[in-house]
């Protein structure tokens, strides 16, 4: 397939909120985010994606935007962003914005314009019903609010204050490509497309994801934004299927550079109540769908890779182990994911393994999330009493990604001078960078190793276009793969257990790359006699011949 730049890069997802507070308004912001580049580019990462900062009355924190060309207040200001834009640029690493099409907040001038009547010109820039459907708010609810005034429903798949635009109408595809267009004319690297795989829906079919219009408009909006400029692009895309996720990253359709899909994200959950119940985690399940992805593709698709993100609970609290094990199993996290073909994605806390929270009140929660599935499920429905969805809210909460940031053990962890929005994780005073980059063992530079291994002129081949081959699919705690390009092969071997594995592989080793336990590289080279230790990951270059 034919390379391109971004195969080879490696992005950091910063949750602007909850990264850094520069002014002590207790919300990070982009001055907060400009102090710390030298510590994503000591990293080695080359992208940042930036969840949205834009003008917000922040319902869900910035995923409702009222003003696609403004910044946030609590954020700084247009001046920062470009100061951002062209310091980070400084520091080797591009700017991804987070677009947020499905919708916009109740608060954007359209709507406000739409609501004001019937004939209003921007009226049809939103979906207008008498009489709701059934099709249910991904928030909980139904997904139609009466508007008093003029006597209609409004659709919103998200919360109430999320209108979805109609994208039906063509002046709204033209605004919004206006409006990328612009971005694109700031210096930005990219972008991230939020629930992209919702614009196409058709309301009266009762049609939401993958809708019949969906890749034409990302066609159309490709040639208008995307075409022939030096831009990323990723779609979330929570249902897509390796048939789906080529028709959006197929070079030759000309629509996004990769998706995000969920398959691997959400095999635990329960299949009545979701993410709040969620099932023992199955390995075996994992390789397989992780495998399936990996070997999909050939040259017409390409995979970005990801444990976390600001939706979903931090991956050492949900598949490896955040008591004895915390930092070891962060690195075999890291380590198999990093290994795999795509481009890999760091969610801000996850390179010093930071962990899920437990706030004993509700209260203590942000999220409107957890608050509408509560109303819904343990006050409406009844389905789930007050304890277990508590139990779900600490297993899967999205606000277990959202504690702000843990930069040192000083007050608020160096987050903020002032209250911050959401409560820190107290375990703060161990779990932090200040900590993680004294110690030349810390999850952080194991990531950092991860990140020149990939860019490494000896292995960079093999890690970012090799072959990918599961190896043990039926060994329920060993998790081991090759990767082959042209004469070079490299070896994953990774113990997803707290127990001592042993597995007999008839390769023979020409070297230990990497690997998470301190040792002599003797120890580990038989791979007949190797025996992996609790939560091992070695990285092996295996013998040519
Ligand atoms: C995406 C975002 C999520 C947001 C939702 C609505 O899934 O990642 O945070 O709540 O879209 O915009």
């Amino acid at each position: 397939m034919e390379k391109q730049w971004w195969h080879s890069a490696v992005v950091y997802q910063i949750y602007p909120r909850s990264f850094c507070d520069s002014s002590g308004d207790g919300n990070g912001d982009l001055r907060g985010i400009n102090s710390k580049l030298p510590y994503l580019e000591k990293l080695g990462i080359d992208l940042i994606w930036l969840s949205p900062v834009y003008l917000s009355p922040m319902k869900d924190n910035g995923y409702d935007i009222a003003d696609y060309q403004a910044i946030d207040p609590r954020f700084g200001s247009m001046a920062d962003m470009q100061t951002l834009i062209h310091t980070a640029k400084q520091h080797n690493i591009g700017i991804m914005m987070d677009l947020v099409l499905n919708h916009t907040s109740d608060q954007h001038q359209w709507f406000q314009q739409a609501k004001q009547s019937r004939d209003n010109p921007y009226r049809d820039y939103y979906i207008w019903r008498d009489q709701p459907n059934q099709i249910r708010s991904i928030f909980s609810g139904p997904a139609w609010q009466f508007d008093n005034t003029t006597k209609q429903y409004y659709f919103h798949l998200f919360a109430d204050a999320q209108p979805d635009l109609n994208w039906e109408n063509p002046k709204v595809a033209t605004e919004i490509q206006q409006m990328i267009s612009w971005w694109v004319e700031q210096g930005v690297a990219g972008f991230r497309l939020d629930v992209i795989d919702l614009i196409g829906k058709q309301i009266d079919q009762g049609i939401t994801e993958n809708g019949p219009r969906l890749h034409p408009l990302l066609q159309q909006m490709h040639q208008a934004c995307f075409a022939n400029k030096p831009l990323v692009t990723v779609g979330e895309t929570w249902g897509a299927t390796p048939e789906i996720a080529k028709l959006y990253s197929n070079p030759q359709r000309q629509e996004l550079s990769m998706v995000f899909q969920f398959e691997h994200a959400s095999i635990d959950w329960h299949p009545i109540h979701g993410k709040w119940q969620v099932q023992p985690f199955d390995l075996i399940e994992l390789k397989a769908v992780m495998s399936k992805w990996q070997t999909c593709f050939d040259g017409d698709g390409w995979n970005a890779l990801f444990w976390n993100n600001h939706d979903l609970p931090r991956i050492v609290s949900r598949w490896g182990n955040d008591g004895q094990y915390r930092e070891r199993s962060a690195k075999l996290l890291a380590t198999l994911l990093h290994g795999m073909q795509g481009t890999p994605y760091i969610y801000q806390g996850e390179e010093i393994a930071m962990t899920n929270v437990r706030f004993e009140d509700l209260d203590d929660y942000d999220d409107i999330e957890i608050k509408n599935s509560y109303q819904e499920k343990v006050l409406e429905q009844q389905s789930l009493s007050h304890q277990q969805f508590m139990q779900g809210v600490y297993t899967s909460a999205r606000d277990n990604a959202r504690t702000p940031m843990q930069w040192d053990n000083s007050v608020n962890a160096g987050f903020t001078h002032g209250k911050p929005w959401l409560a820190l994780n107290p375990n703060y005073s161990d779990i932090n960078v200040a900590n993680a980059l004294d110690r030349a063992d810390s999850v952080f530079y194991h990531y950092q190793q991860l990140i020149a291994l990939r860019k490494s002129a000896e292995y960079s081949d093999t890690l970012i276009y090799g072959d990918f081959a599961l190896l043990l699919a039926e060994h329920p705690q060993v998790f081991a793969y090759v990767r082959q390009h042209q004469q070079q092969r490299l070896l994953v071997m990774a113990n997803v257990s707290e127990q001592e594995q042993q597995v007999g592989l008839n390769l023979s080793v020409e070297k230990v790359v990497l690997n998470n336990l301190q040792q002599n590289d003797e120890l580990v080279s038989d791979l007949e006699a190797l025996r992996l230790a609790p939560y091992q990951a070695i990285v092996y270059a295996l013998s040519t011949s």
